[in-house]
């Protein structure tokens, strides 16, 4: 039984950035479930959106992200994040971090989806994630841990005041460890490896909501829910992400026989709203046709996208043919646990940042390169909040040292590959309230009463994660069945348009109540 000033849980570029800027009076523990790498920012192509480029401003990128996010934004929180970002950037340049620069030494700056100028600034082409995240763990300052390995089952309540005081764990040989602080922050991404097709690490299953929402705390917009459009494409099955970037270079989407698929479809073509391109890609597939990104006009391919390269050659497909089969797949969730502006949960002593958190900057549709950003800048924003608090003695822990129960296997609960195939069929990008209904009654099958209030000690690990799909499985669901509309990526068939009823009312979900 240990204890910190902080617990930060998940390791991306939320979780590092708060880290390197706590300052040293704060013993910090960082705990992940699977190795340091397996995140969404480690994996992370496209790159960073700021407004550095000559002519830009950060006014043409608050427009544009409000724009893609269908204006169902908290428009001061997009203000402070565009405004920040060209800062962010020359702060990771000072510390060391190199980015991509052109022949004359300036930052090269890439072209995405819905963005209206480049702005994109990335690092090692395509594998700035990596980069990145390899400078912020290399970086890090004494007197800040890592755990690997190590699952969170369970955020710790104190009995009394309610509030949240420390996680219990998981070892990977499913012994329970328990650990305590002061202040508990989840950044452990969001829900992408709940749908078959994902470009995501298959590790993140939504595990902050269902913890966050299990121990009480406000979850919000659980129907948005980014499909990226282009994931390679291989025996019916995706295989990874081709950046957006690609078509920020010119590639174009078209058909077996060349035909270009986004022509007409919008002003911006093949650089429409993600949500757009994802649905055209989609329908086109749903009537059997192949979908590919034309890339035989990119000079150097390799050498600018050697992330997307090696992915190809892993799957035999030939970058000299110029072309890549591609579909559509989850990629981000804009909803998640509710905070303020600093990042604090509706429960005292537990805050969220990062994908896990709904901080009201995406909207309906995230911008493309808008969440390492997002990532660095909550990061340093709860840093900077909790540098300014008295540290405070960790309150001693009021459990015994645990609870190494028998494990009990082997409970009913859905496998977690025919999850995962239910919510890209029911709940994906075209969604129906007979489709959803379908998938609720199947969630709701696997039937545990007062589910939410199960103890989890002598649970196996993957049965828990298990438990946790099926839990943000269902929030998903909810959400999707209740919002009669389509707006952003949230795309009802049969409520194909935005209805001005809904205006800016969000779905909010708790244990003890379902709100608006
Ligand atoms: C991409 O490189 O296309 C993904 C970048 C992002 O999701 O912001």
């Amino acid at each position: 039984m240990k204890a910190y000033n902080c617990i930060i849980v998940g390791s991306g570029i939320a979780a590092m950035q708060l880290a390197t800027h706590l300052n040293s009076m704060f013993n910090v523990l960082i705990i992940t479930k699977s190795t340091k790498q397996s995140t969404n920012s480690y994996r992370a192509q496209g790159g960073i959106a700021a407004s550095v480029g000559k002519g830009d401003s950060a006014s043409f990128h608050y427009e544009d992200t409000i724009l893609a996010g269908c204006g169902f934004q908290n428009n001061k929180e997009v203000h402070e994040l565009v405004e920040n970002g060209p800062e962010l950037i020359v702060e990771l340049k000072k510390r060391g971090l190199h980015f991509d620069e052109d022949e004359n030494g300036q930052l090269a700056l890439g072209m995405e989806g819905a963005h209206g100028r480049k702005r994109i600034v990335h690092c090692g082409g395509d594998a700035t994630g990596k980069h990145i995240m390899e400078h912020l763990f290399s970086t890090l300052r004494l007197g800040i841990y890592m755990l690997e390995n190590r699952f969170v089952y369970e955020l710790i309540m104190h009995p009394i005041t309610g509030k949240c005081m420390g996680v219990k764990v998981k070892d990977e040989y499913g012994n329970n460890e328990t650990y305590f602080a002061n202040t508990i922050i989840l950044a452990v991404g969001g829900i992408g490896g709940l749908f078959s097709f994902t470009s995501n690490d298959p590790s993140i299953t939504g595990d902050g909501i269902a913890l966050a929402y299990r121990a009480g705390a406000e979850i919000i917009d659980m129907e948005f829910i980014q499909f990226h459009p282009t994931l390679l494409y291989i025996n019916g099955k995706t295989a990874g992400l081709v950046s957006e970037a690609v078509r920020g270079e010119g590639a174009r989407l078209v058909d077996k026989f060349g035909t270009l698929l986004m022509e007409g479809k919008h002003p911006l073509g093949d650089l429409a709203p993600r949500h757009i391109v994802a649905k055209e890609i989609f329908e086109r597939r749903a009537t059997g046709k192949d979908v590919y990104l034309d890339i035989s006009m990119i000079a150097s391919f390799e050498e600018k996208f050697p992330t997307i390269t090696a992915l190809c050659q892993a799957n035999n497909i030939s970058i000299k043919e110029g072309k890549i089969p591609v579909a559509p797949g989850c990629h981000f969730l804009m909803g998640g646990i509710v905070v303020d502006q600093v990042g604090k949960t509706s429960i005292d002593g537990l805050y969220a940042i990062g994908e896990t958190a709904s901080t009201g900057v995406h909207g309906a549709n995230r911008l493309a390169s808008n969440s390492l950003l997002e990532g660095l800048h909550y990061g340093k924003k709860l840093a900077n909040h909790l540098n300014g608090q008295r540290i405070g003695e960790c309150e001693q822990p009021v459990l015994e040292e645990p609870f190494n129960f028998p494990i009990v296997k082997s409970r009913s609960l859905p496998e977690k590959e025919t999850l995962r195939q239910k919510m890209m069929a029911y709940a994906g990008i075209i969604r129906t309230r007979s489709e959803l209904e379908h998938l609720e009654i199947w969630l709701n099958d696997y039937d545990y009463g007062d589910f939410v209030d199960l103890p989890l000690d002598n649970w196996c690990i993957e049965d828990i994660q298990r438990l946790f799909m099926l839990e943000t499985a269902k929030l998903i669901t909810t959400a999707a069945l209740l919002r009669e509309e389509s707006r952003g990526a949230h795309n009802r068939a049969d409520f194909p348009n935005e209805d001005m009823r809904w205006g800016q009312l969000h779905i909010v979900q708790s244990k003890k109540e379902l709100g608006m």
